[in-house]
């Protein structure tokens, strides 16, 4: 057999389990109800006045998915749909975050989808680190619940959050760093840089495979 071949079929193998462990957890993992810890953090922000953000945004985004999902992507903060809507991820890069999603055979209802900043900078410009020091927490206690095994990091800022480190994308992407004793963050490029650099898909494709074999 061709070592392509043989990739493909050990991919299809690591696809074939994860589905499988997903319909079936078995003992590994024990269910208990996140959606309460979680509703508890959502009330925590309430109408959240800790940074300027609040002056400008129109919703809250506060993350969406599987409370108990063992896949969690992180973003850096809503765009201009996500701020409409409250709900992460649902404009163009949005759309292509979806596309990844069910590339590796899953489903956004099957991960959790979150963002280092729960509301829109203006112009969608940069974080600012009052805006962090205020909003992270509250994702830090979001992960806390869920202990996702896999955190997906998604850019630059988003990697460099949640690894506490400058190291540019290009050079953290394409292995698991130790985020605490139940994550690894996987980083890759965000899905807004990859619709402006096509040339790129293969590094998160080869990213995404990391994330399946770890899954699995
Ligand atoms: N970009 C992000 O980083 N997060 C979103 O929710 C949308 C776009």
């Amino acid at each position: 057999m061709s070592t392509v071949a043989r990739n493909d079929l050990e991919q299809l193998q690591a696809q074939l389990e994860l589905q499988k462990k997903l319909k079936n957890p078995g003992v590994t993992r024990k269910k208990i109800d996140k959606n309460e810890p979680l509703n508890k953090i959502r009330e925590e922000l309430g109408d959240c006045q800790r940074c300027p953000l609040a002056k400008t945004r129109t919703n809250l985004v506060f993350g969406a998915g599987d409370p108990d999902a063992q896949l969690m992507f992180v973003g850096e903060a809503p765009g201009r749909d996500e701020d409409r809507e409250g709900i992460p991820f649902v404009g163009r890069a949005g759309q292509l975050l979806t596309k990844i999603i069910q590339a590796i055979n899953m489903t956004r209802d099957q991960v959790y989808i979150a963002n280092i900043l729960k509301c829109r900078p203006p112009n969608n410009r940069n974080p600012e680190a009052e805006e962090i020091e205020k909003c992270y927490p509250f994702l830090q206690q979001q992960i806390k619940v869920i202990q996702p095994r896999i955190i997906c990091a998604l850019g630059a800022f988003a990697a460099q959050t949640l690894l506490q480190t400058k190291t540019p994308i290009g050079r953290l992407r394409g292995r698991g760093h130790p985020f605490n004793k139940h994550s690894l963050v996987i980083p890759t490029y965000h899905p807004a840089f990859l619709l402006r650099n096509p040339n790129k898909k293969r590094d998160v494709w080869e990213d995404m495979q990391l994330v399946i074999k770890l899954l699995a």
